[in-house]
């Protein structure tokens, strides 16, 4: 399955990715890495032919990433800390074809800060979600949810740092699930 992942920063959850190919756990090529900021460290973590630099400032911002990921092939574009909400046009151009990981139990705390927004809220227990994108803020059909307890004397670091193993275990185990699914289909 190729995969065209969409980053805007560190890029752990690409590298998740990264590592389980390598490792043969996962049938996966990633075909393109997009990224909206030019110095996003995540597109130091493959070769320059697989990374693009789409700035969010481009005319053609969505139909660039769209072209590139349709000229390599993709089969499925995960967004993986993209930090920019796509429009209707994008999402429908690849329908049923676009996951997302969020660090809460969605549907609570979307959008930015979700770790902060748990600690605000005091709840007890947060995690993580992978989903399919659709036009809501952080909606669509739950793929997949681990489940974090908040511990006293958490902090945003501490909390995020904990969330973020989850999320790369459970990115990963998603897209071999959908790799193993379109396999035998
Ligand atoms: C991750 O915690 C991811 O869940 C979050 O950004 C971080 C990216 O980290 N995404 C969102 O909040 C999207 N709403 P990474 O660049 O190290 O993978």
């Amino acid at each position: 399955m190729r995969l065209g992942v969409l980053v805007s920063g560190r890029g752990s959850n690409l590298q998740a990715i990264l590592d389980a190919i390598a490792a043969g756990a996962l049938e996966a090529e990633v075909s393109a890495v997009v990224s909206d900021k030019p110095d996003a460290p995540a597109l130091q973590r493959v070769e320059k032919d697989v990374a693009v630099v789409v700035p969010r400032k481009d005319p053609r911002f969505e139909e660039t990433i769209a072209s590139v990921l349709e000229e390599r092939g993709v089969e499925l574009v995960v967004l993986a800390g993209f930090m920019k909400i796509l429009s209707p046009w994008f999402l429908e151009r690849f329908a049923g074809r676009i996951i997302n990981i969020h660090p809460s139990l969605l549907p609570s705390f979307r959008g930015l800060h979700a770790q902060r927004q748990a600690l605000e809220r005091g709840v007890k227990i947060s995690g993580c979600t992978v989903h399919w994108v659709d036009e809501n803020l952080d909606g669509g059909p739950i793929l997949a949810q681990t489940a974090v307890p908040v511990l006293g004397g958490d902090t945003e670091e501490s909390l995020s740092e904990r969330i973020l193993a989850e999320e790369h275990r459970i990115l990963v185990e998603t897209i071999a699930n959908i790799t193993h699914t379109k396999k035998n289909s």
